[in-house]
C-alpha cells in the first residue's frame, strides 16, 4: 500500500532547450512556452486536488521559475521552498552553449548520445577559456563549494553522487515524516533520482527522457520503494510527443 505521494516536475522549456543548445550550469531562463508548460502542469495539480507541504529545487532559474508557476497555480506560494546546487542539471562541461544538433552533425549521433545518456562517461571538461566558465565557475552562488565539488563537467553517475546526499539528509527524512514534497528540477538531476528509487539499471537510465513540465507523481511505500510505475499528470499523446521531443535533440538535422 502507498504510503507517500511523491511529485517530481522538470522545468518547463528554456530558451536553451528551444535553441537546442546545451544548458547544464548556465542559468538560461524559462522560454514563454515553458512558462505556460509549467502553468498546464500548475492545472493539472490543482485539477487533482495535490497539496504540499514542502518543496524543493535547484539554484537555476529555469527550475525555481517553474517552481513558482507551479506553487502560483495551485495556489500554495506560502510553502517553504529550499535550494540547493545539488539538484542544479549535470554539468555539461566543454559541451555547454554548443547546439546538440551541430555537435551530432559534428562528432556522430551515437557519441552525443554517449555523452547525453551515457551513465558514467562525462563530456569533456569545461576548460578555463570556455566562454562561459567565469559565468558559472565563478559565480557567488557556489563561493561555498569546496574545489572537490565545485564541477568542470558531470556524468549522470556523478550527478547523483552529489545530488544523494541532499536526498538522503534532506528530502527522505520529510517525506518520511509524512510531508507532502514536491521537487521541481532538471531533466539528469530528476533522471538520477528516478534511477534511485527504482532501482534501475543503468542500461534502462540510459532509454528515459523525462518531458519538460509535466508533472510526475509517485507513490511510495513507507521504505520509499514506488508501489506503481511513475504517473504523468497529462495525457499519453502529450506525454509521449514530449519525451520523444527530448531524445530527438541529439539527432544531426538532415
Ligand atoms: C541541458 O542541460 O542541455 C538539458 O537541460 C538536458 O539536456 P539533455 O537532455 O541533453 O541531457
Amino acid at each position: 500500500m502507498a504510503a507517500h505521494r511523491l511529485v517530481l516536475i522538470r522545468h518547463g522549456e528554456s530558451t536553451w532547450n528551444q535553441e537546442n543548445r546545451f544548458c547544464g550550469w548556465f542559468d538560461a531562463d524559462l522560454s514563454d512556452t515553458g512558462l505556460q508548460e509549467a502553468a498546464r502542469g500548475a492545472r493539472a495539480l490543482a485539477e487533482a486536488g495535490y497539496q504540499f507541504d514542502i518543496c524543493f529545487t535547484s539554484v537555476l532559474k529555469r527550475a525555481i521559475r517553474t517552481l513558482w508557476a507551479v506553487l502560483e497555480g495551485v495556489d500554495q506560494m506560502w510553502v517553504p521552498v529550499v535550494r540547493s546546487w545539488r539538484l542544479n542539471e549535470r554539468h555539461y562541461g566543454g559541451l555547454t552553449g554548443l547546439n546538440k544538433a551541430e555537435t551530432a552533425a559534428k562528432h556522430g549521433e551515437q557519441q552525443v548520445k554517449v555523452w547525453r545518456r551515457s551513465f558514467d562517461v562525462p563530456p569533456p571538461p569545461m576548460d578555463p577559456e570556455h566562454d562561459f566558465y567565469s559565468t558559472i565557475s565563478k559565480d557567488r552562488r557556489y563561493a561555498d563549494l569546496s574545489e572537490d565539488e565545485l564541477p568542470s563537467c558531470e556524468s549522470l553517475k556523478d550527478t547523483i553522487a552529489r545530488a544523494l546526499p541532499f536526498w538522503d539528509e534532506e528530502i527522505v527524512p520529510q517525506i518520511k515524516a509524512g510531508k507532502r514534497v514536491l521537487i521541481a528540477a532538471h531533466g539528469n538531476s530528476l533522471r538520477g533520482i528516478v534511477k534511485h528509487l527504482e532501482g534501475m539499471s543503468e542500461e534502462a537510465i540510459m532509454e528515459l527522457n523525462l518531458p519538460t513540465g509535466i508533472p510526475i507523481m509517485y507513490e511510495l511505500d513507507k521504505n520509499l520503494k514506488p508501489v506503481k510505475p511513475m504517473q504523468f499528470l497529462g495525457d499519453e499523446e502529450t506525454v509521449k510527443a514530449a519525451m520523444a521531443a527530448v531524445a530527438a535533440q541529439g539527432k544531426a538535422k538532415k
